[in-house]
């Protein structure tokens, strides 16, 4: 018997899920990354509401990210570091900015199901029940993305609309520190 095949047999969590579990690793590593690279463009075009939430988004998505990773080492399977590449620098308006956050989140949400539903589906009701946190993070995060960018129909951009909208999003921000949004 090979050395991997012993290793898996001491452990319930199933090489499918292992690898489904290390791809949303690698997602939320990249969402950090994306939303690093979108603070620093906010911080440099002066919208400094926008880039302490995107400073914030960045580090919570780190910690998800982190939560994941140990969660596949203590269930005795190998977290993989991700490779990060190919991150967006550049953005064409503030507004884009929160139109690709909600549509990334979007995806985000889709993945996570697709955990959820294939731990369900080969009854690993560990990975399961794990996940659930996810499920609810994913609601919390497209609504939170959905009235930022809301912000943008309401107030409009002209004008001094962009700073009011910069304004908003820092209360927004605050907010969901504080845990009201
Ligand atoms: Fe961790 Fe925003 O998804």
């Amino acid at each position: 018997m090979k050395a991997k095949e012993i290793v898996t047999l001491q452990r319930s969590l199933l090489v499918d899920t292992e690898k489904l579990l290390n791809k949303q690793v690698e997602m939320e590593g990249k969402s950090s990354a994306y939303y690093l690279s979108m603070a620093s463009w906010c911080h440099m075009m002066g919208y400094e509401n926008a880039a302490k939430y995107l400073y914030t988004h960045a580090d919570e998505e780190r910690m998800h990210m982190m939560k994941i990773f140990r969660y596949i080492n203590e269930a005795g399977g190998h977290a993989m570091q991700p490779e990060i590449t190919d991150i967006r620098h550049n953005f064409n308006s503030l507004r884009e900015v929160f139109e690709l956050i909600l549509e990334h989140e979007i995806k985000v949400t889709k993945a996570i199901n697709n955990i959820v539903d294939h731990a369900f589906s080969v009854k690993d009701f560990a990975t399961f029940s794990f996940m659930q946190w996810y499920v609810t993070e994913q609601r919390e995060e497209e609504t939170m993305s959905r009235r930022a960018l809301e912000l943008f129909d309401i107030i409009g951009e002209d004008g001094v609309g962009l700073w009011t909208i910069d304004q908003e999003l820092g209360k927004l921000h605050d907010a969901s520190v504080q845990g009201e949004a």
